[in-house]
């Protein structure tokens, strides 16, 4: 008798159970898909057809309104049928406090302090978007609250100089970094029924004669390094607005410019939403008429961004613009756009019945706001194991520097908030290590931060200094906690540094210091790299970057071991500011002569520039420490050959070899040695940041479209495809490979 196999039986009646348990379920989830996709839809329709019903009664006057500031931050609704006004307020790290009517002074509201996020530098940092995202809807609940329907920010312009006084508001020197990460903050926003506006569209990559500098790129390197974020922005993260920027791009003013925004932003991207000025920005009445711009704010009938009370009827878009109407020099079709895309905008937030009430300055929002800083930090250097520091040791340490207490919250430009709760770090670590004694010393002073000029720095210079080393020589350890501080040339809008060194005589008390103790750990706060002559004397560096709010307990974290480091330069730290690609070819490429500047380095940015001419940077792209080791082992491809529509699977083992619970950013970067063009070395592609613990291992994949490989071919103004043999740097920095992989990819 033929013995019946009932493993097999069983196997077969498990697999058919499962498929009559799964089918119904996938059948369900898809229609639901379906049903979802088909009221996104009607809705759509819905709305479409709501705009056309107002348009048709507004009239002229009220739709020129719409289309210009009636106050410093707000723009007209048409009261008569109910339409709200739209009501705007910075920032990319948190709602700024409330502004006056008229004037940029602030209006000493008590109900507008809110919490500070870290900046986005320290957000890029952290290489992690799910993170990105709970920043967005945190401080996209905190602009609902506050009654704001447009959030002025992120900012996602190229850090292309260390010197450029907004690079701390943006979100580092790679393109690909950027996209990935302004993606889910827009998502997180925009879910609360307020409107990202992704800015400075496009090339504001310093603020040195920002107002008027005629930025010329090659098409390859625009395509390539300074829209990919922008395009990213509004093709995956459905952005609603997008703020025009100051400066020029080949002879137009880019807040009203015929090719980036009605040829590239409306039309290839086909950007529905409303392109708004900068503060200022908007210069000519025809331009901003016929070459895309839907809202104009900030301009001063002077031509500054001062503007006269009530001078709101003079502005480009106000009489001037209705007067071209009337007279049928401009179409009144171009009109009818620009207020369909705010009616669009309304809908999409004051005009959204369903969109949320917000919330602020919840724990909830600390809690991000203290992720962001810790998962941001980046260990640069721990000789010796200098960090972390035992919080159950008695030990004496000698705190010096002014950016251990000074506010880092205030300063900086329109990014500057009116935090409820700033933690310093002096006073985070105080908490964190009761058992220690923690004495400070300012060191060094600057004034205060003022938008627009230096301040005098209030104590004496040399009873700083000996105060400093007096501490330092009887300590255990010293903390030496500074780096820029958001006043006038230190990371502030509306200037540029004027060197790459640290200011106010640190690196001078710093080596003094080193003469009395050789236990030396630096906290440096700051936006941007800054030259470090100390780097082979001190045990321990930690970039610390503007953190907000949970500052002080985000640092005591990192420096106590609560939290292991895991933040990733987002940009490179060259050693000198020569070895800077943009600062490598001239005044004319940096900071431009009288008002025309050519970014002469064109694609070889950042990392991309060091690799590809050898030149080591101080510490690069995508470089980090651990308090732990990673080991990653079994780099390997799903295929060899691949086609122009097919995805690459990399697939490895990582392993946290060490004691400690930490996580690793495994970053991918593409390289083509034999390129018949010009190419960098290497261009990062993908990222994955893993948690493990200690012992654990896994098994993951990054996945990376061909497609991603294509270069912007100037010759067809489109991007392309170079057949043949590419390489593949598995590793975790821009110079460090764990493996490399080749691969071949045929255009078919
Ligand atoms: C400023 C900034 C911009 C800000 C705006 C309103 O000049 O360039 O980022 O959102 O004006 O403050």
């Amino acid at each position: 008798m033929k013995r019946i196999d009932h493993t097999r039986w069983l196997s077969g009646f498990r697999m058919l159970l499962a498929v009559l348990i799964v089918c119904p379920l996938f059948v369900r989830s898809q229609r639901a898909q379906s049903e979802k996709q088909e009221s996104n839809l009607r809705q759509m329709k819905e709305i479409e057809a709501s705009i056309e019903d107002i348009l048709g009664q507004l009239t002229l006057e009220e739709k020129v309104a719409m289309c210009h500031a009636q106050s410093k931050f707000s723009t007209p609704g048409v009261a008569r049928l109910g339409i709200p006004e739209i009501w705007m307020s910075d920032g990319p790290h948190g709602v700024r406090g409330e502004i006056n009517w008229d004037n940029w002074g602030y209006a000493g509201w008590t109900n507008d302090s809110i919490t500070a996020f870290p900046a986005l530098t320290c957000l890029a940092a952290t290489f992690n978007p799910a993170l990105s995202h709970a920043y967005g809807s945190s401080l996209g609940e905190e602009a609902r609250y506050r009654k704001k329907d447009v959030l002025l920010g992120p900012g996602v312009n190229i850090y292309r100089t260390p010197l450029n006084g907004r690079n701390f508001e943006y979100m580092g020197e790679d393109p690909f970094l950027a996209s990935e990460m302004v993606v889910p903050y827009i998502k997180g926003v925009q879910q609360n029924g307020v409107a990202a506006c992704v800015k400075h569209f496009a090339l504001n990559n310093q603020e040195k004669w920002r107002n008027y500098v005629d930025v010329k790129v090659s098409d390859r390197a625009l395509h390539e390094i300074y829209l990919p974020a922008f395009k990213a922005a509004v093709e995956k993260g459905n952005v609603w607005a997008v703020m025009g920027s100051y400066n020029k791009f080949r002879g137009q003013y880019c807040s009203h410019h015929e090719f980036l925004i009605n040829t590239i932003l409306k039309g290839d991207w086909a950007f529905d939403g409303v392109v708004i000025t900068d503060w200022g920005s908007a210069h000519d009445t025809r331009e901003a008429a016929l070459y895309g711009l839907d809202m104009e704010m900030g301009t001063g009938t002077d031509g500054l961004t001062t503007t006269l009370t009530n001078a709101y009827d003079n502005y480009y878009l106000a009489n001037p613009f209705l007067e071209m109407l009337k007279s049928g020099e401009v179409p009144e079709e171009v009109l009818d756009d620009k207020v369909r895309r705010i009616l669009r905008l309304m809908f999409r937030t004051n005009m959204n019945p369903d969109r949320g009430m917000g919330r602020m300055n919840n724990q909830e929002h600390l809690d991000v706001a203290r992720k962001v800083a810790s998962e941001g930090m980046v260990l640069l250097k721990n000789q010796g194991r200098f960090f972390p520091l035992d919080p159950d040791k008695e030990m004496t340490v000698a705190v010096i520097g002014e950016n251990a207490t000074r506010s880092m919250t205030q300063g900086g430009g329109s990014s500057e908030l009116k935090a409820r709760v700033e933690v310093s770090p002096l006073e985070g670590l105080r908490q964190r290590f009761p058992k220690a004694t923690f004495l400070h010393s300012l060191g060094y002073s600057s004034g205060p931060s003022v938008y627009g000029r230096v301040e005098p720095a209030p104590y004496d210079a040399d009873s700083l200094r000996q105060e400093a080393l007096a501490m330092a020589s009887k300590a255990d350890k010293v903390l030496f906690i500074g780096g820029l501080n958001k006043s006038h040339l230190q990371d502030c809008e509306g200037g540029d540094r004027e060197n790459l060194r640290l200011p106010f005589g640190q690196d001078n008390l710093l080596s003094e210091i080193l003469k009395v103790n050789k236990n030396v750990g630096v906290v440096l706060i700051s936006g941007n790299a800054v030259r470090m002559p100390w780097v082979d004397e001190v045990q321990g560096i930690l970039q610390a970057w503007y953190a907000g709010s949970m500052a002080g307990h985000a640092l005591a974290d990192i420096l106590s071991g609560d939290v292991n480091p895991s933040g990733k330069l987002p940009f490179t730290f060259p050693e000198t500011l020569v070895e800077n690609a943009a600062h490598s070819f001239g005044e004319a490429s940096y900071p431009g002569i009288k008002k025309d500047q050519e970014y002469k380095e064109g694609i070889f940015v950042g990392y991309r520039w060091h690799e590809t001419q050898k030149i080591k940077p101080l510490f690069p792209f995508g470089f980090g420490l651990s308090y732990t080791d990673f080991k990653v082992s079994q780099v390997k491809t799903n295929a060899e050959k691949y086609g122009s529509n097919d995805t690459v699977t990399i697939s490895f083992k990582i392993e946290n070899t060490g004691v400690r619970a930490g996580a690793e950013v495994v970053q991918v970067y593409m390289g083509k040695p034999d390129s018949k063009i010009a190419r960098p070395t290497r261009e990062l592609k993908g990222f994955q940041k893993l948690d493990l613990k200690p012992g654990e291992s896994q098994t993951a994949e990054i996945r990376i479209p061909v497609s991603s490989f294509r270069y912007y071919n100037e010759d067809i103004s489109d991007w392309a495809l170079e057949p043949g043999d590419y390489s593949l740097y598995v590793g975790n920095a821009s110079d460090h490979a764990y493996s490399t992989l080749e691969i071949a990819v045929s255009r078919d």
